[in-house]
């Protein structure tokens, strides 16, 4: 009785939009599925030019399965620890938002899963399309512990562009004809630098031009006539790339996980840890054409000058057909090793495919100077000291190289509340002014080792440039940021002028992205708001910078209220 009292006419209408609300969710929650897989990270024998070694791998697979989910659903990945090493995954450019302990980074969000042990990362992919992928993410596991994540968008969702016909996954890689863990570990013994690869390889095979490699290059087989969509990811540990597919043009449509307003180019230049999707259409004449990379090195310092390949092959090549055997398919032309023109022109061209919704008004602006150093040594002829001159390679930000904890992770002593694993006095610009891209005095080349982090407010807007410096040598240094997607508002060479620079700044339609390398000698800015919180590794993607301390984290602190805390931690978590 009661009841219809109170509920005479405004609550029946109440509980019409009630019914409505709960089909709503329902069917929301009937599109986004949840995605159940187990990652057994154990050694296999790889067999790559001419020699068989013991890989680190994913169930089994080089590179690893490939993850295929919708944007809006969960992933549950068990990883189980088979290998004789410490390992962590990171599922790089998922936002992971207020989820930090599914982020993956080694001391950073988690211990490390160890030998015999598992931990099963859950996530959810929240408003995301396109490509990314996963990796190892401790040492130089990542060099075989790979894969991709393809994000389709939503049920009933379209691309923005034609559905291609086909979808090819491009995972650009490096090999190292011995274990990379030995190559790193003897780097970070000598002080040197780590040695090159031996291959670049395009889903996990170096391809023709290499010795005992001809057989297993990979052939991907396409229709007269139809657009296909590769998916491009750079997954090499040390390398910048270009990447070309002969006479046919690319169509660029998204990078890391966002869409792009569509460009055509001859050749593309990615950088690890970027991923860049391009249509193609087999609009030419039937036969086998190469897709080839090879480096674009910006260092003055060694790097793996092979080049990699694949086939693109049109199912009905008349011509192999009728002579019964194929022609040398056709190479590409890639540009020069140091291209930077080449480089710098593809970069400038990409654009968000609708108006941004990039910060404005700064509330953190910070300067971060990014390069390479050298520590002195007191006894320079020491089997520790074999870099430039009896130094020991390192790398900083704002002449801080970062540090790793090893008594526990950041994020788990921040949660715990456990003192002495970190500082946040991280500088928000570089303690001394110089000639950053010029000729900077010796005496300023020795950075200063330490776990310094920077501490931002909930929603603070956040502007960062990050400045190349010409210490050892100028290079392109791949930021990436985890937990964020941020929008590159400008670039330049030389160093940043903030007087004049940011007036040239594209606040319309920049670029969404999580990793953007530094112009060598020059600078790069971004902005994001700082709408996830939890400690989020910043760092370049180059694996022999990042354990020279090429790093820092940002710690965002939480706003109010539940959904703007970090979620509390899996039970399973590993612990140090
Ligand atoms: Cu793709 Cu911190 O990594």
């Amino acid at each position: 009785m009661e009841y219809h009292k109170v509920c005479a006419k405004p609550c029946s209408s109440y509980l019409f939009f009630a019914i409505l609300l709960l089909f709503a969710s329902l069917a929301s929650f009937v599109d986004a599925a949840v995605h159940f897989h187990e990652f057994v990270i154990e050694a296999k024998p790889v067999k790559r030019l001419c020699r068989t070694h013991s890989t680190i791998t994913v169930n089994g697979q080089f590179p690893g399965p490939t993850l295929e989910v919708r944007d809006g659903d969960t992933l549950v990945i068990k990883a189980i620890n088979r290998a004789r090493y410490n390992v962590t995954l990171h599922w790089h450019g998922v936002r992971q938002l207020r989820n930090p302990w599914a982020d993956g980074p080694e001391f950073v969000t988690q211990c490390p899963i160890r030998p015999g042990q598992s931990y099963t990362y859950q996530f959810t992919i929240q408003n995301q399309q396109g490509t990314l992928w996963w990796h190892a993410h401790s040492r130089w596991l990542r060099a075989t512990v790979y894969g991709a994540l393809i994000i389709y968008p939503k049920l009933g969702s379209p691309y923005p562009f034609p559905m291609p016909k086909r979808e090819i996954p491009i995972l650009l890689g490096e090999w190292w004809d011995r274990n990379p863990m030995d190559v790193l570990r003897l780097a970070l013994f000598t002080g040197a630098a780590p040695n090159i690869s031996d291959a670049l390889t395009i889903n996990g095979q170096p391809g023709d031009l290499y010795r005992c490699s001809s057989k297993e290059t990979a052939i991907f087989p396409v229709e007269a006539g139809e657009t296909i969509l590769l998916r491009i990811i750079n997954s090499a540990m040390n390398e910048e790339m270009f990447f070309g597919v002969a006479n046919h043009k690319l169509t660029v449509v998204a990078v890391d996980s966002a869409y792009t307003k569509p460009f055509a180019t001859n050749v593309i230049m990615i950088a690890p840890g970027q991923t860049t999707d391009v249509l193609l259409t087999a609009d030419q004449t039937s036969a086998r054409y190469y897709m080839a990379a090879h480096a674009y090195n910006t260092a003055n310092a060694p790097f793996d000058n092979t080049t990699t390949t694949a086939i693109l092959e049109y199912k009905s090549d008349p011509v192999s057909a009728k002579k019964g055997q194929s022609l040398k398919p056709i190479f590409p032309q890639l540009p020069g090793f140091n291209d930077t023109a080449t480089a710098t022109a593809f970069t400038a061209q990409l654009r968000s495919l609708s108006k941004a919704k990039v910060p404005l008004e700064i509330d953190e602006s910070l300067f971060f100077t990014v390069g390479l150093g050298l520590i002195n040594c007191t006894n320079p002829n020491s089997r520790r000291c074999q870099g430039p001159n009896g130094t020991r390679f390192a790398a900083s930000i704002n002449n801080v190289s970062f540090v790793f904890p090893r008594r526990n992770s950041l994020m788990q002593a921040y949660y715990q509340g456990q003192p002495g694993i970190f500082t946040t006095d991280f500088p928000p610009f570089p303690p001394v002014q110089y000639d950053y891209s010029g000729n900077v005095p010796r005496g300023l080349w020795q950075p200063v080792k330490a776990t310094k982090l920077f501490k931002l407010k909930y929603r603070s807007k956040v502007q960062i440039v990050f400045q190349d410096t010409s210490i050892v040598t100028v290079e392109d240094h791949p930021m990436h940021l985890h937990g964020y997607q941020f929008y590159v508002v400008g670039s330049g060479f030389g160093n940043f002028d903030p007087k004049n620079d940011p007036a040239k700044f594209n606040l319309i339609d920049p670029p969404e992205r999580n990793t953007i390398g530094t112009p060598p000698g020059g600078w790069v800015a971004i902005r994001f708001e700082a709408d996830n919180p939890g400690i989020w590794l910043l760092h370049c993607h180059l694996d022999s910078h990042l354990p020279w301390g090429l790093a820092t984290a940002l710690l965002v602190e939480n706003g109010v209220g539940k959904l703007q805390t970090v979620q509390p931690p899996p039970l399973d978590l590993p612990r140090c």
